[in-house]
């Protein structure tokens, strides 16, 4: 352990905060362009901050207090950890993949099974974390976003167990495409309202919650990333560093030593940074996000923010945003509705700056051929979002040698992507199927 990763822990959880000041700003005028962005003091980090509504200021600050005091509650945190473990199941399994290690000859591969979480995938771990800290604020109603709808799947289920009013803001594409976390979303109580604005996914949900949350203060924001405004990007990554924590001791217990190479999907940035957070001071254990690579390398075709995004403030913090040529955020693609938004964790920003995490891209063919490989390898049915990480583990093991170890990170379980992969694999039994349940109606 060298003393310049022995910071990252520390920057990540202690500086977080000011990262990128305090400044205010009308969070429509903000959008983009390098000439928003302004330079970082010496004392300053130049990535997340606080660019939002002078509205919200108070009730930012609220959170920010509260996340401060209780992260290091004793009370607070058994809660925590009694509600991961009787509500959601943890820990997690830790599985090993051997007939794909040997079919493609290289390291060996394990799967960190975060979708055998309750709800299906890891987004319950920061929605648990959150849920306990409003109630201690003594909120009554929650907003949230969600671009698969996991997200908006795991805060509903919190919602209805701890009795909290719920509302869902759900680009309508997404709404479509991810039609089966809505029906449970609404099975569950929650107010599910898909979004006809924009580009119709999850930015343009992102934006609606903070209109709402604009129009009802007193409201708790359960933002579903490691993005939005301080404190959310450290909150969530505080909530998630559970994932690589389970991670360590199990690959222990399994391997005798670390993994040489931990790897997650990158949508804004929650299931890798908790993965990768325990990791980070341990230069050996080589980090990788995989972002969407969508069907093209042109803007609108992929969700590759660390590839070909640029610098600028958006949705309250500053990090790298795919933007067109006048710093206007660009339409983004991904077949995986989870990977597919603009922006990126500022954490991650940051660490890819410094060069702790690589960053790579797998697209939509290679998602959906893991889909498959997996399943039928090793009878685990991976989400569409976690099949990107998978996709490209799969080359990299490929390449090394046997005595290495990767882990792959399965946010989440591909039941939420039944009607896209089945498109995919198997449209005259989708088509046969939908038209009896036409004709059934009748
Ligand atoms: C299963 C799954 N994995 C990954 C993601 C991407 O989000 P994040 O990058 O915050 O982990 C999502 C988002 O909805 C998801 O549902």
């Amino acid at each position: 352990m060298n003393q310049t990763a022995k910071t990252y822990k520390d920057i990540i959880l202690n500086t977080l905060g000011t990262f990128g000041g305090s400044n205010s700003r009308q969070l429509a005028g903000a959008v983009g362009a390098d000439r928003n962005v302004p330079p970082p003091s010496a004392t300053e980090l130049p990535y997340g901050g606080t660019y939002i509504p002078e509205v919200l200021l108070p009730s930012l600050q609220e959170i920010a207090a509260a996340f401060d005091h209780f992260k290091f509650d004793e009370g607070f945190l058994a809660d925590f950890a009694d509600t991961l473990r009787t509500f959601s199941g943890r820990p997690t399994a830790f599985t090993p993949l051997p007939r794909l290690s040997a079919e493609f000859g290289g390291a060996q591969i394990f799967l960190k099974n975060e979708g055998l979480n309750h709800t299906g995938a890891h987004k319950i771990t920061h929605c648990i974390g959150q849920i306990l800290l409003a109630q201690r604020l003594g909120k009554q109603r929650i907003i949230a976003e969600t671009g698969a709808g996991q997200h908006g799947y795991a805060t509903a289920a919190v919602c209805a167990r701890f009795g909290l009013d719920c509302t869902v803001y759900m680009g309508k594409k997404d709404y479509e495409r991810q039609r089966p976390n809505v029906y449970w979303m609404e099975l569950l109580g929650t107010k599910v309202v898909a979004v006809k604005e924009g580009s119709q996914t999850l930015n343009d949900a992102v934006i609606a919650a903070f209109k709402d949350w604009v129009a009802n203060p007193d409201s708790y924001y359960l933002l579903g990333s490691a993005v939005g405004p301080h404190p959310y990007p450290a909150m969530n990554t505080f909530f998630q560093k559970v994932v690589g924590e389970e991670i360590r001791q199990q690959c222990i217990e399994t391997t005798g030593r670390l993994p040489d190479y931990c790897v997650a999907c990158v949508g804004g940035g929650s299931n890798a940074m908790g993965m990768f957070f325990d990791f980070l001071d341990e230069e050996q254990v080589q980090l990788v996000g995989v972002e969407a690579g969508g069907h093209g390398t042109q803007p609108g075709e992929h969700a590759a923010k660390l590839r070909d995004g640029k610098r600028g403030i958006f949705e309250g913090y500053h990090s790298y945003f795919l933007q067109d040529g006048d710093g206007n955020i660009a339409a983004t693609h991904s077949v995986s509705a989870g990977l597919d938004y603009c922006g990126v964790s500022p954490i991650l920003a940051y660490l890819a700056d410094e060069g702790r995490v690589k960053f790579e891209t797998a697209n939509d063919e290679a998602a959906l051929s893991a889909v498959k490989k997996l399943a039928q390898t090793e009878g685990i049915i991976p989400a569409l979002e976690s099949a990107h990480a998978f996709a490209y583990a799969f080359e990299l093991a490929a390449g090394l040698t046997k005595d290495k170890i990767v882990v792959v990170n399965a946010s989440g379980r591909g039941e939420k992507d039944l009607f896209i992969t089945m498109r995919h694999f198997q449209e005259e039994n989708l088509k046969a199927y939908a038209q009896h349940l036409l004709q059934h109606q009748k």
